[in-house]
């Protein structure tokens, strides 16, 4: 059966990619995951939910060899989804060789393997980073990139670079690079969300965090921006909604439907969500009054950013139809339900 590699797919989006790709049911779906910020634990989630079981090789994507000798074992592999890659903003800044090193090899790695061995579709896994802090809203993908605030950052700007330069040079392979806003929420089962072994430093995981008891407290950085309530706005997408969009991509570039062997796509809702309305969506579905403060802003953060998508529903027909409410009502079902398999775990 032809397959789908997904490198990273014990992660979030990985994982909940493979879920909807198992469903769908036209690809065998397997991943290279080292479990650097996964467990194998998310290989029985994706199981419960889509009924059938991955095939994961906790390898490096890093290392070359070992990368070859899952190509050679899956011939009918016909994409490749390369989600893996470090991606905390500040322990970039701490670590840059270590984001460098990973991003950037595991990226030249995963392309070289795809020409070497005849697999011709390829999806990237970029962020609206790349565009950095803008006057002109909404973003579109013509809205010119920037020069990169972080590591983690420009990995992302210099990997799409990367993946531009290659395909100019061969006729072997065709990629997407879809830019992801922000995404949140979790499989509407409840049976599988965002679970870094790495502390979190997204507000969704750390909203319901607060709210279990987990944390403490939720600060919000900065309550004295020029928006409509003083804090920062985003373009918050449900994570189910991106995982398709990814679908949508592989099936536009097998069905041969691109315009250009390179192209780049938003994945955004393109409505901007301030922080203290993303926490009221959250107390009105979880009916949880959650414990936070205003605190100072947080360097690095722009005041707000959001997607136009419009080019995405144009050429893969997708739009992000999961609202904040579904984001927020299926994260905190995961956060629940992992707070009682946790709890079982320790009884
Ligand atoms: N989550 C977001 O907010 C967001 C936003 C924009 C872009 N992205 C990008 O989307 C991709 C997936 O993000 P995510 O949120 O699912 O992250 P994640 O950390 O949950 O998943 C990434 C997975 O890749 C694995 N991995 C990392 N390096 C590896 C390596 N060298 N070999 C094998 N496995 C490796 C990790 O163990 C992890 O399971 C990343 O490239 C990330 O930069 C994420």
């Amino acid at each position: 059966m032809p397959t789908v590699l997904i490198t990273g797919g014990c992660g979030y989006i990985g994982s909940h990619t493979a879920i909807e790709l198992m469903k769908v049911g036209k690809l065998d779906v397997i991943s290279i995951d080292n479990h650097h910020n996964s467990s194998p634990e998310a290989i029985d989630r994706i199981e419960a939910i889509a009924g059938k079981r991955m095939k994961n090789y906790a390898i490096d994507a890093c290392d070359r060899a070992a990368v070859q000798e899952v190509f050679e074992a899956h011939p009918d592999i016909v994409g490749v989804i390369h989600f893996a890659a470090y991606k905390a903003v500040g322990e970039s800044v701490e670590k840059p060789l270590e984001y460098y090193h990973n991003n950037f090899e595991s990226l030249v790695n995963m392309l070289a393997a795809c020409e070497a061995n005849g697999v011709e579709n390829f999806i990237f896994s970029s962020s609206c980073t790349v565009y950095g802090d803008i006057d002109k809203l909404p973003v579109t993908e013509e809205t010119p990139t920037t020069e990169a605030a972080s590591p983690y950052g420009n990995t992302k700007l210099v990997g799409e670079r990367i993946i531009q330069d290659f395909i100019k040079s061969t006729d072997k392979v065709k990629a997407i690079a879809l830019r992801y806003f922000n995404p949140v929420g979790a499989d509407e089962s409840g049976l599988n969300g965002e679970d870094p072994i790495n502390a979190p430093n997204n507000l969704v995981p750390f909203i319901t965090r607060v709210a279990s008891g987990l944390l403490p407290q939720l600060t919000v950085f900065g309550g004295d921006y020029p928006t409509r309530d003083g804090t920062c706005i985003r373009d918050y997408i449900h994570v189910t909604d991106i995982s398709i969009a990814h679908i949508n991509a592989l099936d536009y570039l097998l069905d041969g439907k691109n315009s250009s062997n390179y192209e780049r796509l938003n994945l955004g809702s393109g409505n901007g969500v301030s922080v203290l309305e993303a926490i009221n969506a959250f107390e009105e579905v979880s009916g949880v009054k959650l414990n936070y403060v205003i605190g100072d802003r947080r360097p690095g953060d722009v005041t707000q950013i959001y997607s136009d998508s419009s080019l995405a529903k144009e050429k893969l027909g997708w739009v992000a139809g999961r609202g904040i409410s579904e984001m927020m009502a299926s994260a905190w079902k995961w956060q629940l339900n992992l707070n009682e398999s946790r709890a079982a775990q320790e009884a």
